[in-house]
């Protein structure tokens, strides 16, 4: 197993590239059943819940050529409808399988999920939707049966904001027989992405990015090329790692807009944040300022954001509030970042951070993918060195973060434990 030497207090500096999304590429990866043919995905981040997305593909009867930044998967031969515990329980985005199996063949077997280090994660809201479609639905021995004739268009209500069931309802309803209504969708960028790669193959998919989408459903989609958005998660990853080392950083190819929430919380902390000619400046101020902040679904503070924000509260002047809404178990950082010398409490769903003059380096435990992030930003501002370990985690979202952070002049290095 790997982990990361950090040795702290170097402040960035220079430029730095943002990968593709991996929140964007996964379920466009999946919408690819959907279309016969072969799909050109370029801009796609190498990580490692790509390559179990291609794990996915290929076990359903896909020939997936390219593990790097282009990737063409050719989805002609699918010859299989289940998707097994195996694969499913390494990545939970698997289970967006199911609606386009489903559209297309009639019928499909996935594994159901399950919880994860963050919460419990259910899909009832996808199921109730592909019900609403006129699938029928079995769950037995741990996976979800389905089968259908052709689905049909229905009006969908979410009770609460969901960013995978939006995708799978929307990536299930683009074949469906007549038009679907999505109410109360998740608005999330790469939701927007995800629609605008299934109208490139044929689909009629209006209001992504509003929280009313209209679907027409068409009778078949054909392969398509396309290029996944800029993974707003990794920019806003930089931004803070920037801010919390006392740096100045150019950051290329990532969209500001996405991330208006984050930068407007930065920019009351004190930090500037400029946008010219598609390059985003992040320069950080003499003295962090303490902020609150509420998680919610966009245009909301991102929850993938919270963690590294946290950390930078962690050397702030002064209190900063942190309300977790979107997920029940996502402050394991919290004791992790206690070992860096932060003084945080947590009550229920709210973190007190209460900013301290300098975070000491420790060995520490990554526990999630963006937990993981706020480990190391802990790190480049902490004193000495610190030991991150179980950072498998950190390879599922972030691609080559320790070089890229290493290219900004930190000193950080990946170990063979
Ligand atoms: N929920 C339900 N029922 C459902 C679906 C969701 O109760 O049927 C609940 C969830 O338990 C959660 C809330 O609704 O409390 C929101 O979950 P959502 O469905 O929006 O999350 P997701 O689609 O499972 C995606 C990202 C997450 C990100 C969330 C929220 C992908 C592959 N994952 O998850 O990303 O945190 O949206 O923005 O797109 C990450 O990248 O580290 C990550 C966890």
């Amino acid at each position: 197993m790997d982990k990361l030497i950090v040795k702290g207090g170097k402040k960035l500096k220079g430029e730095v590239t943002v990968s593709g999304s991996k929140n964007a590429a996964l379920p466009i990866f999946v919408a690819t059943i959907l279309a016969p043919g072969i799909n050109q995905i370029s801009n796609v981040p190498f990580l490692r819940d790509i390559n179990t997305t291609i794990k996915v593909l290929e076990s359903l009867g896909a020939k997936v050529d390219g593990s790097g930044h282009v990737v063409k998967i050719d989805t002609s031969g699918i010859n299989s409808h289940e998707a097994t515990y195996e694969l499913v329980k390494t990545m939970r985005a698997s289970v967006l399988v199911l609606g386009p199996l489903l559209a297309r063949f009639g019928r499909a077997r996935v594994s159901l999920p399950g919880g994860c280090a963050i919460g419990a994660r259910p899909i009832n809201l996808h199921l109730k939707g592909l019900q609403a479609l006129g699938a029928e639905i079995v769950l037995e021995h741990g996976y979800v049966e389905a089968k259908c004739k052709r689905l049909k268009g229905a009006r969908i209500n979410f009770d609460i904001s969901t960013v995978g069931g939006t995708e799978h309802l929307m990536m299930a309803a683009a074949t469906a027989k007549g038009e679907t209504v999505l109410e109360n969708a998740a608005r999330e960028p790469e939701i927007v992405d995800l629609a605008c790669y299934l109208n490139r193959m044929g689909a009629k998919i209006e209001g992504a990015g509003t929280d009313t989408i209209r679907i027409q459903g068409v009778s078949e989609l054909s392969a398509a090329n396309y290029e996944v958005m800029p993974d707003r998660i990794e920019a806003g990853t930089f931004m803070i790692a920037a801010a919390i080392t006392g740096g100045d950083i150019k950051i290329h190819g990532m969209k500001l807009e996405h991330l208006d929430a984050l930068a407007f919380k930065m920019q009351d902390a004190g930090v500037e944040i400029t946008s010219r000619d598609g390059v985003v400046r992040v320069k950080a101020p003499k003295k962090i300022k303490g902020v609150n902040i509420k998680t919610r679904p966009y245009p909301g503070f991102p929850t993938d954001m919270q963690a590294q924000f946290m950390a930078l509260m962690c050397i702030a002047d002064g209190a900063s509030v942190i309300s977790e809404n979107i997920f029940e178990n996502r402050f394991m950082h919290v004791s992790e970042l206690l070992r860096f010398g932060a003084d945080i409490t947590v009550e229920g769903n709210t973190a007190t951070v209460k900013g301290v003059k300098k975070l000491s380096g420790a060995p520490v435990m990554a526990t999630d993918l963006r937990a993981s992030a706020s480990l190391i930003l802990a790190g480049l501002a902490a004193d000495n060195t610190s030991e991150i370990s179980r950072i498998y985690h950190l390879d599922r979202g972030y691609e080559s973060i320790e070089k890229k952070l290493a290219g900004l002049g930190a000193d950080i290095v990946r170990v063979k434990e």
